[in-house]
């Protein structure tokens, strides 16, 4: 499900209408369905029922406090890429014992606030940080536990900027690697415990053939691991996608559930039936670090049309967002749906660049795309915008951050307030 749809002609956030939040705080402005979040949550758990699992939310998705507690209070366990995500998890009431903490370049800062406050496990991206994870840890006189993310070298077939699963990409450390890395930490680094093996090979994979191809090659690695140095996990990352492409109606998993086979190149029913049985039988924990697929689909940017502009060779809609808000469309080509709170009454779409007010021609959030009349002064919702939306705002061109709100029934909170101008200069000289 998704919590956004029209009733009598606006769009609502499960019970609320946008406009009236529009209104109330302005824009841009984040906009999130907690029962959207809670049901992704739980249809992923419930995918995964056959195995031992845990869902550890990858909180640069979306790290908001409100989310992250509303997640914590489900009982899930956190995926984290830096010492901030972790304190924003602790703030928020997540539990330290649940979290995996991946990144390429940890900092020492880093690594000794981690093991102060006792997390699952340091998932490691290379034999120099283990080395350096031993040391650490040594110097605390503490035994780190920790997994070592293995690169299986498989086409994620997804945006080259968010795929990370091949030999040319920084992560992990390769597959034919692994086995003597482990031997390695067994002999010489004793300070570190192998708890775990880890691995993600990109975001938004919407068919389910890498996600397979990756655990069918390295589950003998897992079980060998396992039989050798008594690894407990597995986690096998996240990066299930989600539909961008006319997200008001097939952002609804109930509405693509519904399609015909062909139609649906991964659903979360699928994922669990196919991944599950390839794992049962090796007894390890199974790890899931989903983040876009929890919050995606349950945000939305809502944004002021200002002016139209009309070119010779285009028309412009400029509005009060920009890819300082939502940067996904200029930084991956990134699609969202733009669907004006009010419904429209006629058919009538006419090709246009709906873009924002930075000095930037990459500041768009799309181009030539057939939309319903929108007029200066109307509120449009960019769609999808739950995951790496607010996460990736900047204040570039000394704007503002955006409120963001949390809608949950008939009540909404605002759960973060809008960056003043004094906010945004605090700190400098
Ligand atoms: N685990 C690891 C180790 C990751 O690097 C990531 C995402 C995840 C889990 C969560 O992936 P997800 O389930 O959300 O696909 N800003 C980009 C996406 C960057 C993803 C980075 N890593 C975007 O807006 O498309």
């Amino acid at each position: 499900m998704h919590g956004f749809s029209y009733k009598n002609g606006s769009l609502f956030c499960e019970d609320i209408e946008l406009s009236t939040l529009a209104s109330e705080y302005g824009t841009p402005l984040y906009v999130y369905s907690a029962a959207t979040i809670l049901d992704h949550y739980r249809r992923l758990d419930a995918a995964l029922n056959g195995v031992d699992h845990e869902v550890a939310y990858a909180v640069k998705a979306n790290s908001n406090l409100s989310v992250l507690r509303l997640l914590a209070n489900e009982g899930a366990g956190f995926d984290i890429v830096s010492g901030g995500e972790l304190f924003r998890v602790i703030k928020a009431g997540g539990d330290p014992a649940h979290c995996t903490f991946a990144g390429v370049g940890k900092t020492k800062e880093e690594i000794v606030y981690a093991l102060e406050q006792g997390i699952y496990s340091f998932n490691v991206e290379s034999a120099e940080e283990l080395t350096y994870l031993n040391e650490v840890a040594a110097e605390l006189g503490v035994i780190a536990p920790a997994a070592v993310r293995v690169n299986p070298n498989v086409d994620a077939q997804t945006h080259k900027y968010i795929s990370t699963g091949k030999s040319e990409n920084k992560f992990g450390v390769d597959f034919e690697a692994i086995a003597g890395l482990y031997d390695h930490a067994a002999s010489h680094l004793p300070n570190v415990r192998m708890r775990g093996l880890q691995m993600h090979i990109g975001s938004q994979l919407t068919s389910i053939s890498p996600f397979i191809e990756a655990v069918e090659k390295v589950a003998p690695l897992a079980a060998s691991l396992k039989a050798k140095h008594g690894i407990e996990f597995w986690s096998i990352g996240g990066g299930i996608g989600i539909i961008y492409k006319e997200s008001l109606e097939s952002g609804s998993l109930d509405w693509w559930e519904n399609q015909p086979e062909v139609e649906r190149p991964l659903t979360i029913e699928r994922y669990g039936k196919e991944i599950v049985p390839r794992l049962k039988d090796l007894g390890l924990k199974i790890l899931v670090e989903p983040g876009r697929f929890i919050v995606g689909n349950a945000g939305v940017l809502l944004t002021r049309c200002l002016y139209e502009k009309k070119g010779s060779a285009k028309t412009f809609k400029i509005v009060d967002a920009g890819m300082n808000d939502l940067i996904r469309p200029a930084l991956y080509e990134g699609h969202h749906e733009i669907v004006p709170l009010k419904q429209p009454t006629s058919d009538v779409r006419k090709p246009v660049d709906v873009v924002g007010p930075i000095c930037e021609s990459g500041d768009f959030f799309c181009q030539n795309r057939e939309l319903p009349d929108i007029q200066p002064g109307d509120t449009i919702a960019l769609m999808s915008a739950g995951a790496y939306g607010f996460a990736m705002a900047s204040n570039y061109n000394t704007r503002p951050l955006p409120a963001e709100v949390l809608v949950e029934g008939s009540t909404s909170t605002v759960i973060r307030k809008r960056q003043t101008l004094e906010d945004v200069i605090a700190g400098e000289l």
